[in-house]
């Protein structure tokens, strides 16, 4: 079974996170282990409703998540974050968040092209970026930092949904393991 710790999912808007974070809940669920998703978007209708798309704002953003989800797996449940979070400063931030409480954390990179992105587009948003209707738009005139030292790149496209569940669910699995008392060679829990 899954112990309390962060899956954070990365990627471009329209990448697949929201819909990988509900197959991994539903999965850690079925386990009997409390799942909390952390969706961005969400996110902004609420703690996050004061904040815009400059650097700044988007740092701020994945800072409140991070502390958000630091909280959640305190409290023991495994949190799947699904944030664009395009700065690596604020991922890494992420992950020193975590670490500095002893909870494991699993940076997750949904490296789906900006083309197939495009394609996708379920909210318009490329669309409009293109037209001009709106600035900012990450992958367009906004940057998305790609993560320099993921712990997993997985694919949703290439992939099924299912596929990248089982692979994120093994490397979270390992990160327990070296992340036990006496490193790597510890011996896995039952
Ligand atoms: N593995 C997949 N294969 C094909 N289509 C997918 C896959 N995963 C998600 N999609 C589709 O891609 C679109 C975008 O997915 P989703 O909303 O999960 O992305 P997102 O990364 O959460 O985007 P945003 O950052 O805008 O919230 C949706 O229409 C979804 O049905
Ligand atoms: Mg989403």
């Amino acid at each position: 079974m899954a112990t309390p710790g962060t899956i954070w999912l990365t990627g471009l808007p329209a990448s697949g996170k929201t819909t990988l974070a509900a197959a991994l809940r539903d999965r850690i669920q079925r386990e009997g282990r409390t799942a909390q998703v952390l969706d961005g978007d969400l996110l902004r209708d609420g703690i996050n409703a004061d904040l815009g798309f400059s650097r700044a704002d988007r740092l701020e953003n994945v800072r409140r998540v991070s502390e958000v989800a630091r909280l959640f797996v305190q409290a023991g449940l495994v949190v799947v974050a699904a944030v664009v979070s395009p700065h690596e400063e604020g991922r890494v931030r992420a992950r020193r968040v975590h670490a500095a409480a002893g909870s494991p954390f699993l940076e997750v990179w949904l490296a789906t092209s900006l083309a197939e992105c495009e394609r996708r587009d379920p909210k318009g948003l490329y669309a409009r970026g293109r037209r001009g209707d709106i600035s900012g738009v990450t992958g367009l005139d906004d940057p998305y930092e790609p993560p320099s030292s993921p712990d997993l790149v997985v694919r949703p496209g290439q992939q099924t949904v299912e596929d990248c569940v089982e692979e994120i669910l093994r490397a979270f699995g390992r990160l327990r393991v070296s992340a036990a008392p006496g490193g790597a060679s510890a011996p896995a829990a039952p």
